[in-house]
């Protein structure tokens, strides 16, 4: 994407995305114990999870739109000594066959499109997945302090001309849509939570597929 690539690109911008989620850091442990192996990043940025997973020893695989993001990911895991999987690809349409990974991971990215297109990248991660495996993810929320800023494009999802981040659509999720975007997962943790910057509001959220076929 665009935009993440040329916020990529300055210190700036990079500087927010470097240090692993407390969430996502939280359930390292429960994953070892329950023998997850693979794992994908999808929109992985920079690369701050899918180096944390591999410093883990998990097996790491990453896609995102950015070749910047890709760079600098590249360039970090090299400084580490890890090896990780990581390429340009379009979360919603994976390369990967069914039942691929046993966890995948959508921190901060879920989000960025219309319903149509959000509603077909689950389609992919449900394909993606095993059986039992989980989805960690966020979702903006809409009580984020920008919901309701730009025009509304659909239901819910805005776009804000000129805002370098904001200038594709994001979809503001309430808490009744999680589980209807979420059909055939059953959601073990489901929490607003704001984020680094103030009124950054997002759904912190794992689930575990039950059914590939809601
Ligand atoms: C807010 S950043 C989050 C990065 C990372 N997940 C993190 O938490 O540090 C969003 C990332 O998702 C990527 N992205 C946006 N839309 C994408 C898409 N359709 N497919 C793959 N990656 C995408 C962007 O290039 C950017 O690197």
């Amino acid at each position: 994407m665009k935009a993440w690539d040329e916020i990529w690109k300055t210190k700036e911008g990079r500087s927010r995305f470097l240090v692993p989620d407390a969430f996502v850091v939280s359930l390292i442990t429960n994953f070892k114990e329950e023998g997850i192996r693979k794992i994908l990043d999808l929109g992985f940025g920079l690369g701050r999870h899918a180096i944390l997973f591999a410093q883990e020893d998990f097996e790491v695989y990453g896609i995102d739109t950015s070749p910047e993001g890709l760079k600098c990911a590249m360039e970090w895991s090299k400084k580490e000594n890890l090896f990780l999987h990581l390429e340009l690809g379009e979360m919603s349409h994976l390369s990967f066959g069914h039942d691929f990974f046993d966890l995948i991971l959508a921190w901060n990215v879920l989000y960025h499109g219309t319903s149509d297109f959000i509603y077909q990248t689950l389609r992919e991660i449900k394909r993606c997945l095993r059986g039992k495996g989980y989805l960690l993810c966020t979702l903006i929320s809409q009580r984020h302090s920008k919901y309701g800023w730009g025009k509304e494009v659909e239901e819910g999802t805005f776009v804000i001309e000129g805002e370098i981040e904001k200038s594709h659509p994001h979809h503001y999720f309430k808490r009744d849509e999680i589980n209807q975007y979420l059909a055939g997962f059953q959601i073990l943790k489901c929490e607003d939570k704001e984020q680094q910057l103030p009124g950054s509001f997002h759904w912190h959220i794992l689930a575990r597929l039950d059914s590939k076929w809601e």
